[in-house]
């Protein structure tokens, strides 16, 4: 059997077979409820995860898992969950169908509001439009907005920051690091920094604490491979690796498991079909290189490197590789409650907040724990709410509140670092 298609959460991963028609039709999902704990410990999910030619779990934050499977899977899955005695619902019967919904509305949309000059919330939008945009508001805010190019991705598509200052002029303050769009299909992670962009550019007067002393620089889309290909068909949209080929049958590795702090030790596959695929070596992949020297040029004015990704409602601080907290815990938890408290009080919306390993699972290779080490006080990932069919799609209609909520988060922790670590 050929599997050519892979894609899973933010870490879980189903390496699958193509077939003609949509390549989800007769997938289903599956809520499985974990209220039971001693039924859950029955499923055993990593062996389904790691079975990932049928099965995908995707979230498992105690309350319920949600999980993909294979039309041929169907049968055995039942048994499984009978003989555990676990209480499960299907949340989607035909996956492909609702895929195939999602993707025509998309292109609806794109018809309907091209890009011209502004990026709004209207839907989602394409990395090289992402990168129009960048290179337009440098062109109309010359003395505040830098783009510059820092890397191509494996297909050759560029990779830009763009650095957002108050425009005084003044060198050497310090740096918030932020980047999106690490994981293909976490669509809402490139829209909600896109939004943080425009805010700090836009709406600067409303910002100017933010920008005294500190610099912004900001990645929206470090996959933009990925990114691209969800883009082109309902059958990719789950896709969340890299496109490099990581074997004769597989393609993709996982950008954020790819970095070179602990890498390829818990949290992360050796499997190049599976979704959290740590690579053949660390920084095989040319879009976490381009991240590591983004990290290491700042590193020395950086007090906050953010990474944002979906789903989950988390705001994740190290360590991400090993069950343990830093010395300074205490630092990252406050600035991660400001965050958390601050949407909470706005919108009702609950993030977690805490050490990744404890309130998730164990990711080694990933980002944050590489920015962290390399010098950038507080680091965090955070991970969006779901939305949407897949939870990886929330609804073009809820841009909107999404993103609007998470720059509440993404101002009220950079209030907090902005007091904490002054300018020397
Ligand atoms: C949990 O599930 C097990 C079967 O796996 C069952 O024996 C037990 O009674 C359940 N506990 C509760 C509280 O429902
Ligand atoms: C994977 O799952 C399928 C479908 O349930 C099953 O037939 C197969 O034996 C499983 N493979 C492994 C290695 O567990
Ligand atoms: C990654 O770790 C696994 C498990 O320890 C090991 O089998 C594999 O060889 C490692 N991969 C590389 C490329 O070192
Ligand atoms: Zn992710």
């Amino acid at each position: 059997m050929k599997y050519i298609l892979l894609f899973a959460v933010c870490s879980y991963g189903i390496a699958l077979s193509y077939a003609k028609g949509n390549f989800y039709d007769g997938f289903k999902m599956y809520e499985v409820s974990m209220m039971n704990r001693s039924a859950a410990r029955g499923l055993d999910y990593s062996t389904l995860s790691n079975n990932n030619s049928y099965y995908e779990v995707f979230s498992r934050n105690g309350v319920a898992a949600h999980i993909l499977v294979h039309p041929d899977a169907q049968p055995d899955f039942l048994k499984l969950l009978n003989a555990n005695t676990m209480n499960y619902k299907i949340v989607h019967n035909d996956v492909g169908l609702w895929l195939k919904h999602d993707f025509e509305m998309n292109q609806k949309l794109r018809n309907l509001y091209p890009y011209q000059g502004k990026l709004g919330t209207e839907r989602y939008y394409s990395h090289a439009e992402i990168n129009q945009f960048i290179e337009d508001l440098a062109k109309q805010n010359p003395t505040r907005v830098e783009v510059k190019t820092v890397g191509k991705s494996f297909e050759g598509r560029w990779l830009k920051t763009i650095r957002i200052t108050n425009g005084d002029g003044r060198a050497n303050k310090n740096v918030i690091l932020v980047d999106g769009g690490f994981h293909a299909r976490e669509w809402i992670s490139p829209a909600a920094v896109v939004y943080g962009i425009n805010e700090l550019v836009n709406n600067y007067e409303a910002h100017a604490q933010l920008l005294q002393d500190y610099d912004w620089v900001i990645l929206p889309v470090v996959n933009a491979d990925g990114y691209e290909y969800t883009q082109i068909s309902p059958d990719t949209r789950m896709w969340r690796k890299t496109r490099q080929p990581s074997s004769a049958d597989c393609i993709g590795i996982d950008p954020n498991r790819n970095f070179d702090f602990h890498w390829n030790e818990t949290g992360a596959s050796s499997d190049p079909c599976s979704q959290t695929y740590a690579g053949p070596k660390a920084f095989s992949e040319p879009e976490a290189i381009v991240v590591r020297d983004l990290i290491h040029s700042l590193a020395d004015r950086g007090k906050m490197y953010l990474t944002v990704h979906s789903y989950g409602n988390y705001i994740l601080y190290p360590w991400g590789y090993i069950d343990l907290l830093p010395d300074t815990w205490e630092d990252l938890d406050e600035v991660g409650r400001a965050g958390g408290d601050a949407i909470k009080a706005a919108t009702g919306t609950i993030y977690q907040v805490g050490c990744s390993t404890q309130l998730m699972y164990p990711a080694a290779g990933a980002s944050d724990d590489y920015a962290f080490n390399a010098g950038f006080p507080i680091s965090f990932t955070m991970e969006l709410p779901a939305g949407g069919d897949n939870n990886f799609d929330p609804p073009p209609a809820d841009i909107d509140r999404l993103v609007k909520e998470t720059w509440v988060g993404i101002v009220a922790m950079a209030q907090k670092v902005v007091e904490k670590y002054p300018l020397n």
